[in-house]
C-alpha cells in the first residue's frame, strides 16, 4: 500500500470482530486469561498474548504496527512521549562508558537528556555541526554507541546528509538513530536512506491537532543485531532474529522502565495518522509562501526554511524530502525586543511550545526551550536571540500572511 492508504488502513482490519472502523479504546489495565497455565504460557512466551498496557495494548499494538508500516520497519513501540523514545533507545543501547555522537542544533530536550541526564550514568556526548559529515566521522571513538540526528534540525533548521552519516555509522557499525519527528514518513523515507532506529515525538505532526503527547522507536532492520556491538541483544539474536532489538525492548527495557502511552492517546494518534498525509501537504505549502512573503519583506533581517531555493539545504530537500521543505521555520526582525513585540502582537498565532499542529504557532526558542543554556551553549545549538521560530499551520494561507503582516509592522512600532 502506498503511504496515504497505510495511514488510513494499516495494522488494522476486522480484528475487533464488531466490524468497528475506528480502532477500538482499550482503556485496560490488564487482560483476563481462562487458565493459570494459558498466562503462564503469555508470561514465557509460549504463547502470544496480552498481559498488561505497560506492556502492551490493543490500541497500542494498532498504531505501532500502522507506524512500522509506514516507515517500512520490522517493528515499533510507541511510548508516552517523544522524551521516552529517545530515553528508551537510549537506555537501551547505552551503559556506563559509552559515548554519543549527536548533531547539534537540535531540540533542547534532547540535548539536555544526553548532556545532563546521560552524563549522570557515565555516557558521554559529542556534539557535532548537523551540516559537515567529516565531524561525524571525526567524533567517532570505539567507545561510541550511538549517532543521532534530525532530519531538520529543530530549531537550527540544518539538514543532515543523512545517506553519508549512515554510511559513516555503518563502516563503524553504529547504529544511526534518526528523528524523523519534523518531516514524518511522508516527506522522508528515513529506513531507504540508511537509519537504523527511527524516533518520532508523535505529540507534534502525527498526532496534528496538538491533543496527546506521545512517541515512537521504529526497528528499521537495517542494523544487523547478530553483529552488532550489543552482547545482550545479540544474545537475543538466536531466539528472535532481527527482532531481537524489539524483543529488549518489549520485554526488558520498555517494560522496565514503565513509558507506554494511555490507550486514549494511541486511538489519538492513529486519528492523526489519517489525515497526516494531507496535513503535511498543507503545511508545507504554507510554510514556503509564507517563507517567501517573509523573504521579501524588508523588515525580516534572516530567514531560514530549507525549502527555500536560496537555502544551502535545498539540494538535500530535494534529494531526500521530495523538494518539501517541512512545516517548520525561523527568522528575526532583528532583535529579542522585536521578537518578543512580534509575539505579543500577533492574532492567529498562538504562542507556545509545540509544532506541528493544524494551527499556526509561534515562539522565542531562546526564552523558552533554551532558556536554562548558557550563551555560548545557545550560540552552539544556533539559538539566537532574535530568532522567531513558526510551526506553519493549515490554515488559510491569506489569513496566516496578513496576521503576520500587522505584527511584523507593531514589532517595528518605536
Ligand atoms: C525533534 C523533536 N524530537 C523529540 C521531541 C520530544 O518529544 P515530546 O515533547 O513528545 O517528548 C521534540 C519536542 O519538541 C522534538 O522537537
Amino acid at each position: 500500500m502506498k503511504a496515504q492508504t497505510t495511514s488510513l488502513h494499516g495494522g488494522y482490519g476486522k480484528e475487533s470482530g464488531t466490524g468497528a472502523t475506528a480502532v477500538p479504546i482499550f482503556q485496560t489495565v490488564a487482560y483476563a486469561h481462562g487458565t493459570a497455565e494459558e498466562l503462564a504460557d503469555i508470561f514465557e512466551g509460549r504463547t502470544p498474548g496480552y498481559i498488561y498496557t505497560r506492556i502492551a495494548n490493543p490500541t497500542t499494538y494498532a498504531l505501532e504496527l500502522r507506524l512500522a508500516e509506514l516507515e517500512g520497519g520490522i517493528g515499533c513501540i510507541a511510548t508516552s512521549s517523544g522524551m521516552a523514545a529517545i530515553t528508551t533507545v537510549a537506555v537501551s543501547l547505552l551503559k556506563s562508558g559509552d559515548h554519543i555522537v549527536s548533531a547539534s542544533g537540535i531540540f533542547g530536550g534532547t540535548v539536555s537528556l544526553f548532556k545532563n541526564v546521560l552524563s549522570r550514568f557515565g555516557v558521554e556526548s559529542t556534539l557535532v555541526d548537523a551540516a559537515d559529515k567529516v565531524q561525524f566521522s571525526r567524533a567517532v571513538t570505539e567507545r561510541t554507541k550511538l549517532v543521532f540526528i534530525e532530519t531538520i534540525g529543530n530549531p537550527q533548521m540544518v539538514v543532515p546528509d543523512v545517506p553519508a552519516i549512515a554510511a559513516i555509522a555503518r563502516e563503524a557499525n553504529i547504529p544511526l538513530v534518526v528523528d524523523n519527528t519534523v518531516t514524518t514518513p511522508f516527506l522522508f523515507k528515513a529506513a531507504e536512506y540508511g537509519a537504523d532506529l527511527i524516533i518520532h515525538s508523535t505529540s507534534k505532526f502525527i498526532n496534528g491537532h496538538g491533543t496527546a503527547i506521545g512517541g515512537a522507536i521504529i526497528d528499521t532492520g537495517n542494523y544487523n543485531w547478530r553483529n552488532g556491538l550489543f552482547e545482550d541483544i545479540k544474545k537475543l539474536t538466536k531466539k528472535a532474529g532481527q527482532m531481537a532489538f524489539m524483543a529488549h525492548l518489549r520485554n526488558l527495557i520498555y517494560r522496565d522502565l514503565g513509558c507506554c502511552p494511555s490507550p486514549l492517546n494511541s486511538f489519538l494518534m492513529i486519528q492523526g495518522l489519517e489525515s497526516l498525509g494531507l496535513r503535511m501537504n498543507r503545511h508545507c505549502s504554507n510554510a514556503k509562501k509564507l517563507a517567501v512573503f517573509l523573504q521579501g519583506h524588508q523588515k525580516a533581517k534572516w530567514i531560514n526554511y530549507p525549502g527555500l531555493s536560496a537555502s544551502p539545504d535545498f539540494q538535500k530537500v530535494k534529494k531526500l524530502f521530495g523538494g518539501k521543505g517541512g512545516g517548520l521555520l525561523t527568522f528575526s526582525l532583528g532583535d529579542k525586543r522585536r521578537a518578543f513585540k512580534f509575539i505579543d502582537s500577533v492574532k492567529l498565532a498562538k504562542n507556545l511550545a509545540n509544532f506541528g499542529d493544524a494551527k499556526t504557532l509561534v515562539i522565542h526558542p531562546s526564552s523558552t526551550i533554551f532558556h536554562e543554556f548558557s550563551s555560548s551553549e545557545k550560540l552552539e545549538l544556533g539559538v539566537t536571540e532574535d530568532m522567531i521560530r513558526v510551526s506553519t499551520g493549515i490554515e488559510d494561507f491569506e489569513d496566516i500572511k496578513n496576521d503576520f503582516e500587522q505584527a511584523i509592522e507593531k514589532a517595528w512600532e518605536d
